[in-house]
């Protein structure tokens, strides 16, 4: 099909949720690189919105997904599935979690973590602790639930009244967070690195401060690392930059390798909360899915690329702060590993975006004056000095 057929069904058919999308339909890809169906040639720099960690169509990862869908795509969670408890153990080995459940989402997942910390205390014979803290510019999904949870108006105005209610405060207030605690008060739960709001970072100082406060109150710290986990921040887990453990933790986008999985991991004393008939899934944790991400998880420990996430976003970040020193519209860089923000001080961030796409790099805008870059874990210093002279160029224009 030709892409202005494409762009005309997609008016006709489908739910107008994502307005004008980028006007290009992507055929295949490889590697860091992707291929519209007129045969341009993309250096994605956004990874489908941190979801292509180990790169397009990674060989292991397709062979994976045939090998698995050959012998059994689907199987009820009434059964016990092989994957699924393969790609457990790998988790809980290389985290802190003990147990983990599967999701099929990053909101999905959060959902599940609310529910536990809800029922943790339920089972302890607490039932007026149900509320939980979250704060001001977090995302945490597009269910009722998530959106409530999430800290921008923008995702909440238009479905109020929003249930549960979720208290908001500051991010690095420990100060508000202290004062915002009461006796309904569940959980805490935080993105340890923003993503949606813009690459905004928490200090050690002040995860390590809401650890002690959860631990003082008794109640459960939840980390939403359903972006900044895998390896996209230069360790596997971003808890890991904090010295801080979370009680309960999510992932979804990089887990899967692009293929739809998400997961919720907990501590035994808090995953045992959940008893049979509490929480449950269709699809959650089926066989093609944890092929999928064990096969992504077994990429990213075997080919280093957390070391590499850690190393590239050095050099990237190095690169973009020799930018910010040449063109005064650069005003900050943010981030951690391969998870990097460009504050502007001038609303250019979709002029320049499209400047980047037109040029064939992709990249993500947020509101009038971000720029985030999420690019697969593999990336190459040739891959990133090609977007550091392109981005000159187009900040020398401007
Ligand atoms: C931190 C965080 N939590 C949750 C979500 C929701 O994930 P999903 O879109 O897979 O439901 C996102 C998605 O952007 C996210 O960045």
């Amino acid at each position: 099909m030709k892409l202005n057929e494409i762009i005309e069904m997609d008016k006709k058919y489908y739910m107008n949720t994502f307005g004008d999308r980028t006007p290009v339909c992507f055929d295949y890809g490889k590697g860091i690189n992707l291929w519209d169906i007129e045969g341009k040639k993309y250096y994605d720099f956004l990874g489908g919105i941190a979801v292509s960690a180990v790169g397009h169509s990674h060989p292991k990862l397709v062979n994976a997904i045939k090998t698995q869908a050959e012998k059994l795509i689907h199987c009820s969670n009434l059964y016990y599935i092989e994957p699924q408890v393969k790609l457990a153990k790998l988790l809980v080995e290389n985290s802190c979690a003990d147990k983990v459940f599967f999701a099929n989402s990053g909101a999905e997942a959060n959902e599940g973590a609310i529910k536990l910390a809800r029922i943790y205390f339920k089972k302890k014979g607490m039932p007026e602790k149900y509320e939980i803290i979250t704060l001001e510019k977090s995302f945490h999904g597009r269910t009722l639930a998530t959106i409530a949870a999430t800290g921008q108006d923008k995702y909440q105005k238009p479905y109020s009244p929003l249930t549960p209610k979720f208290l908001k405060v500051p991010i690095n207030d420990l100060e508000a967070l202290e004062k915002a605690i009461n006796g309904t008060t569940c959980a805490v739960m935080i993105e340890p690195i923003q993503g949606e709001s813009g690459v905004n970072l928490t200090t050690i100082e002040y995860l390590q401060g809401v650890r002690k406060l959860c631990d003082e109150k008794g109640i459960l710290l939840i980390f939403d690392e359903v972006q900044c986990g895998l390896g996209r921040t230069g360790k596997l887990f971003a808890y890991e930059h904090f010295g801080v453990e979370p009680d309960i933790f999510t992932l979804a986008k990089a887990l899967g390798g692009g293929f739809p999985i998400g997961a919720l991991l907990a501590k035994d004393h808090v995953a045992s909360a959940f008893e049979p008939g509490d929480h449950g899934s269709t699809f959650g944790g089926n066989p093609l899915a944890c092929a999928a991400a064990l096969a992504a998880m077994e990429i990213i420990l075997s080919e280093n690329l957390v070391e590499n996430s850690e190393k590239m976003g050095n050099y990237l970040v190095e690169k973009l702060l020799e930018l910010k020193n040449k063109h005064s519209l650069i005003e900050e860089i943010r981030g951690k590993g391969l998870m990097v923000g460009i504050q502007l001080n001038s609303e250019n961030a979709v002029e320049i975006k499209n400047k980047c796409f037109e040029k064939g790099y992709l990249v993500g805008s947020v509101g009038k004056n971000i720029i985030r870059l999420l690019p697969p874990l593999i990336i190459s210093k040739e891959d990133i000095d090609g977007f550091i002279s392109t981005l000159d160029g187009i900040l020398s224009d401007i």
